[in-house]
Formats: structure tokens, C-alpha cells, sequence
């Protein structure tokens, strides 16, 4: 984890949060080639889940809900976790994750435990009382319930159908840690998928299923990712059964990567109560009924630690990214085999931008140091294929193009390119 971690902030994938000012724990701020990484993984994830589907709609609300939502919800009575305090220092910690002594101080003496609720409170407005309280969301999910109704009244949805959305989540956790994997402030792509009392079991079988292979086509490794049904004991206050889906993580072995839960009517139901208005579901034979819901959901952060826990690869005194070309920041390295020869770098420049500005290939420059440096840089960021321009390219119009994970390389006319990363990258 520390080459990991160490790679990420020297090669511009995550810094820590306000490092400048001596950090702020929990947070991480994703730098240029991170932030790539993120928008790829949340593409992937848009595609697969709404833009190839008919049957789900996307949505993106507000951070901020009326309070009544989370009484609603049950995040206001029970989204809280069991802390502890050390006697001696006062560090706390989760009582399921309590050292025999204190990791600060060594004390053996803990507090008794007490319940934390871990959403960030804030205030609407300026005045700081008990009226304009207000919580950050601790998932996305209740955006999309208490929009149910305006997706189903403007849209031309039937059950069985899902909303998704994607966006920020904010958990004030009592310990952080494992990098990206436990933090404070985190982006979350979840689906709530609505269907038809009776029809769960198939439907969590088919999101289980679904959900897996995504992680596995997009280079996950398949014995390193696994299906879990978690005990009863172990899920959510809203759910009536939950199935994870665990990564074979450096620092603890399987653990989560993504929860799919099915969370049963329990929260139509909840906001029916709440606010009065009737959330029931009359399908085309006049049947009412309170939809299931089964709902896929993960942190953006935490995949992307998978994925690049899964993709590092050391050979010797190197390292190599093997991303998926799909979710790897740059596709493409352009580079003239001399900088100091103008006729290579006019002819790089030219196959450079028609790769970046005409085709719109995510393609990087690089002309500094020589040509072995270039290709080890590319291969630390997961660049799949670089493309060198040489002597023979202004003879015969000829390039070179090596391939990240075997470092072959083929010779390929300049006119060819178009199609072979076009198809490379279908
Ligand atoms: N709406 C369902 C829900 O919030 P969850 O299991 O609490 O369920 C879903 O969270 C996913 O969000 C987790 O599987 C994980 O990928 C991610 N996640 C949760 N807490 C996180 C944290 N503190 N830091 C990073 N990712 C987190």
C-alpha cells in the first residue's frame, strides 16, 4: 500500500487533503491523472447502468435535504456507530475496531461504549439553531426516494425500473484509514432499482451477478473480487438482506468493495409516513403495491483503489500500471525519438493531435529524456500503448507502437492508427 499510496501522490493521481495547512485527516484531493481515473471509472459505470439500459433513468439532486428526510430514513436514530475513548490520551475509536492498547498513548483503559451518529451537521440560513440544522447526506439513495414519484409522474417508467445517480457522500467516521478506502468525504454511484413484491430474490441474484462481472470486464482480476451474503446480524438498519461484493485487499484480505442490498419497501414506506402523501405503485392490471428495492452501491474512491491495487505491477526495477485501457487516464503517448530534430517533432506533433484534437483519444506528449524513461513514465501511469516517431517514419510514413503490458512493439503506417485504436479501445 505505501508504493501505492507513494505512486499515486508522486505521479498525480491523489494528494492528501490540505496538505498545505498539515492535512485534514479522511480527506484526499484526486490530483490530474486521478481525477481522469475517477471520471473513466464513473463513465464506465453510467454506460453500464443507464446509457445501454432501457429500463433505468438517471438523476441528480441536491445535497441538502429537509430533515425530515433522514428522520425518515433512520439515519437520525440509528446511522451511528459504536465509539470508545482511551482514559488516558481520549483518541477514540470504533468499539468493533478497539486495540488491546491505545496505538497513541499505549493506556489499557477504554471508556464504556456510546453511540456516535456519524452525519456531518451543518445550517441552512444564518442563524445557528436547532430549526436550521441540517445534515450532509450520508448516501445519495434517499435523493432518489423522495423523487420516486416525480421520476414515475414525468417519465414513461413501469416497474420493473431503476434510478441512478452519482455524487457526493459525507460520513463523519470515527477512524479513517487504508488510503482511499475509509474516508470522511467520498463521490457514490448507486442505482435504486424498484420491482415487484415477490420478484427480489431473482433481481438480487441478477444485480449480484451484474455487478461482479463489471468489475472483472473492466480488468479486476477474478480471483481477487468475490460475492458475500452478509449475516443478519452485520447489515444496514434498512435492510432485509444484504450481499457484498469483496476485493482481496494488501491490508486486510477480502473486505468490502460494494454493498447490494435489498432494502425491501422499507423506505417508500418510512416516507409515506413522513410526509403524508401516498407512494403506492398501481401497475397496468390496477395491482397497488409498494415497490422492493434492490440497490447496488459503491464508493468511487474505493473502486478506484481496486482498481489500481489490482493493475500495479512490479517487474524488476519497474512498475507498470495494467489498467483497463477503458478506465486508464491517458490511452496514448506520442513521442518524436529525438526532441532536437525538427522533422520528427513536427511529424509527432501532427500525428499527436490528430490522435487528441480529430479522433479525441486521451493523448499525451512526451519529448523529454530518452526514449527507455518515456516508456517506463507511461507505464507508471498506465498508458496502454505509446507511439514513437523515428528516422524510418520520414521515409515511409511508419510508426512504432508498444504495447504497455509486454512492451512489444509493432511497426504500423500512420494511416492505420485511426482503426487500430478505434478498435482497441471498442
Ligand atoms: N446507500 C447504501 C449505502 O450507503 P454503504 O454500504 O454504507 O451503503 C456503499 O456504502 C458503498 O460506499 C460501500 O460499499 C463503499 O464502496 C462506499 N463507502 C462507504 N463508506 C465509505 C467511506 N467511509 N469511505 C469510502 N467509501 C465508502
Amino acid at each position: 500500500m505505501e508504493k501505492i499510496v507513494s505512486l499515486c501522490k508522486r505521479r498525480g493521481f491523489v494528494y492528501p487533503g490540505s496538505e498545505l495547512y498539515g492535512g485534514l485527516n479522511g480527506t484526499w484531493d484526486l490530483g490530474p491523472l486521478g481525477s481522469d481515473l475517477a471520471r473513466n471509472i464513473k463513465y464506465e459505470w453510467w454506460q453500464s447502468m443507464v446509457a445501454s439500459r432501457e429500463d433505468v433513468v438517471g438523476l441528480n439532486s441536491s445535497i441538502l435535504h429537509h430533515t425530515r428526510v433522514w428522520e425518515a430514513s433512520g439515519h437520525i436514530a440509528s446511522f451511528t456507530d459504536s465509539l470508545i475513548e482511551c482514559k488516558k490520551c481520549h483518541t477514540r475509536f470504533r468499539e468493533d475496531q478497539t486495540p488491546e492498547k491505545c496505538n497513541q498513548c499505549e493506556g489499557m483503559e477504554f471508556t464504556s461504549p456510546r453511540q456516535f451518529n456519524t452525519m456531518f451537521k451543518t445550517h441552512i440560513g444564518p442563524v445557528e439553531e436547532s430549526s436550521s440544522l441540517l445534515y450532509l447526506r450520508p448516501e445519495t439513495a434517499q435523493g432518489i426516494f423522495i423523487n420516486y414519484q416525480n421520476v414515475l409522474n414525468s417519465t414513461r417508467v413501469n416497474i420493473p425500473f431503476g434510478i441512478a445517480q452519482v455524487g457526493k457522500g459525507f460520513r463523519n467516521e470515527i477512524t479513517t484509514g487504508n488510503f482511499l478506502f475509509r474516508v470522511r468525504e467520498f463521490e457514490m454511484m448507486e442505482l435504486e432499482f424498484f420491482i415487484e413484491p415477490g420478484t427480489d430474490k431473482k433481481w438480487h441474484e441478477y444485480w449480484k451477478e451484474n455487478r461482479l462481472k463489471w468489475f472483472i470486464n473492466l480488468g479486476i482480476r477474478p480471483e481477487n473480487v468475490k460475492v458475500v451474503d452478509l449475516p443478519k446480524e452485520d447489515i444496514a438498519h434498512y435492510s432485509k438482506g444484504t450481499a457484498e461484493l469483496w476485493y482481496n485487499w494488501p491490508f486486510m484480505g477480502f473486505g468490502e468493495l460494494e454493498g447490494i442490498a435489498n432494502r425491501g419497501d422499507y423506505d417508500l414506506t418510512q416516507h409515506s409516513k413522513l410526509s403524508g402523501r401516498d407512494l403506492t405503485y398501481t401497475d397496468k392490471s390496477g395491482n397497488k403495491y409498494l415497490p422492493i428495492v434492490i440497490e447496488p452501491s459503491v464508493g468511487v474512491g474505493r473502486a478506484m483503489l481496486a482498481f489500481l491495487v489490482d493493475a500495479y505491477t512490479e517487474a524488476g526495477d519497474r512498475i507498470i500500471l495494467k489498467l483497463h485501457p477503458k478506465i486508464a487516464p491517458f490511452k496514448v503517448a506520442v513521442f518524436p525519438l529525438l526532441a532536437n530534430k525538427p522533422d520528427l517533432v513536427d511529424k509527432a506533433r501532427a500525428v499527436y493531435q490528430h490522435l487528441k484534437l480529430e479522433l479525441k483519444i486521451p493523448t499525451v506528449w512526451d519529448d523529454r529524456g530518452n526514449i527507455g524513461k518515456r516508456y517506463y513514465a507511461q507505464d507508471e501511469i498506465g498508458t496502454p500503448w505509446c507511439v514513437t516517431v523515428d528516422f524510418q517514419t520520414l521515409s515511409d510514413a511508419t510508426v512504432t507502437v508498444r504495447e504497455r503490458d509486454n512492451a512489444v512493439q509493432n511497426r504500423l503506417p500512420v494511416s492505420e492508427l485511426d482503426t487500430y485504436f478505434t478498435q482497441k479501445l471498442k
